[in-house]
């Protein structure tokens, strides 16, 4: 069917993309699965009320190519934010603008690695494996079931899997990581910071959560040297706005050129409209004073996550207090076999978490990580209700 002249063509949209947040929550449903943030109080307003005006603006544009240097005002902008969580300091010019986050991590890599070379990170992480694959590059994935394990030798087990495999040519340093929850020791951060000096590693620095890191005062790549850093950003977590698919890149200064040609000539650059709209929202939030309106409200949904204290059990621990968005848990004893049991198990009571197939490459899917499961409260602004129902599901389960 053709639309009629005079059709509303913005009705198409909640069609398929499904009504906003705060209106399909039902109520005895909680999502702790997804990794955005979601229902921050009163941000969808400020999304309107910011880039109403702009969308209408933007559209004539859209009939040009981005420029070989993205949106040099967004740029500017996001250089003053990383600055500001570095201390480092960046101009406009340091920024390249990407699609999002991962292709920020794809980028980085592929301007400094040959084919077939191999990235090593920890997991359970963010799946940097299926990025890694589709770059044509080798993963090293460095396994962890407990995240006080991982804050804290985390370093020395990299400095082991680095005498064993000496073709290992960048690191994946994802602080606070999504999802071990446990910030790394400052021992490990300098063992970490020392090692890729001396094995002339590349880091990629995925720093999408690096406003999150609520039990450390310093940034957590300080000890990596800027000429061998690649720094990401992300407007899905920093602004809470996946939609816009926005993200950067800084990377070391002798890497920016060929990092450029990547973004310009294989890329073709972000969207116009996205550049657009991403500097309207930073401008507007910084000129009514809300910059820390995400920060905040991750912060006070953390606060809540105390009360998984209640949850523990002998069928699941959970690892808390956690930094930011995530918090690890596993399956113990013999009441759940995996963690794919206990997910299925709590959904049916109306609970969303996610299990270890989504935490580990298919080669790191057996035996202990098997028991560990995933729980992010950026998607849920209702905590304390959802962990309550979350316990009495296991409750349920005895
Ligand atoms: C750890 C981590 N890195 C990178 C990203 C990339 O995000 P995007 O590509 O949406 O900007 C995410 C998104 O959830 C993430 O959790």
């Amino acid at each position: 069917m053709r639309p009629k002249p005079g059709y509303d063509f913005c009705e198409v949209l909640p069609i398929f993309l499904g009504p906003v947040e705060n209106e399909s929550a039902r109520a005895d449903t909680y999502n702790f699965g997804i990794g955005d943030i979601r229902g921050v109080p009163g941000y969808e307003e400020i999304l309107t009320e910011a880039l109403g005006k702009a969308l209408t603006k933007v559209a004539q544009y859209l009939v040009r190519l981005p420029g070989q240097q993205g949106f040099a005002p967004l740029c500017n902008r996001l250089a003053q934010v990383h600055s500001k969580i570095s201390s480092r300091a960046f101009s406009s010019d340091d920024v390249l603008l990407t699609e999002g986050g991962c292709s920020a991590i794809s980028i980085a890599l592929t301007s400094v690695l040959e084919p077939g070379a191999k990235v090593a990170y920890a997991v359970p992480a963010f799946p940097y494996w299926c990025m890694l694959d589709a770059a044509g590059l080798q993963s090293v994935p460095i396994p962890f079931y407990d995240p006080h394990e991982y804050a804290a030798t985390y370093g020395d087990r990299l400095r082991k899997t680095l005498e064993t495999d000496t073709d290992v040519k960048a690191l994946i340093l994802n602080e606070p990581q999504n999802p071990m929850g446990f910030p790394l020791q400052q021992s490990q951060l300098e063992i970490i910071g020392a090692l890729a000096a001396e094995h002339d590693l590349k880091v990629v620095v995925d720093d999408v959560a690096a406003t999150f890191a609520f039990r450390t005062e310093q940034w957590s790549a300080r000890h990596i040297s800027p000429d061998r850093c690649f720094i990401v950003g992300s407007f899905t977590k920093q602004f809470a706005t996946p939609g816009l698919r926005l993200g950067w890149l800084i990377p070391p200064r002798p890497q920016l050129a060929a990092a450029r040609s990547i973004v310009s000539n294989l890329r073709g650059g972000v969207s116009n409209v996205a550049a657009f709209l991403g500097w309207t929202l930073l401008e507007y939030l910084a000129l009514h004073g809300h910059e820390s309106i995400i920060e905040e409200e991750v912060r006070r949904r953390v606060h809540e996550t105390a009360s998984l204290n209640e949850v523990q059990s002998s069928d699941v621990r959970f690892w808390i207090p956690g930094q930011g968005l995530y918090l690890l848990g596993q399956t113990q004893g013999a009441g759940l076999s995996s963690s794919t049991e206990l997910v299925s198990s709590v959904r049916h009571e109306g609970v969303r978490l996610i299990d270890h197939t989504f935490l580990f490459p298919p080669e790191c899917r057996t035996g202990n990580a098997t028991r560990l499961f995933r729980l992010s409260i950026g998607g849920e602004w209702r905590v304390r209700q959802g962990i309550g129902v979350l316990q009495r599901a296991l409750r349920g389960r005895r």
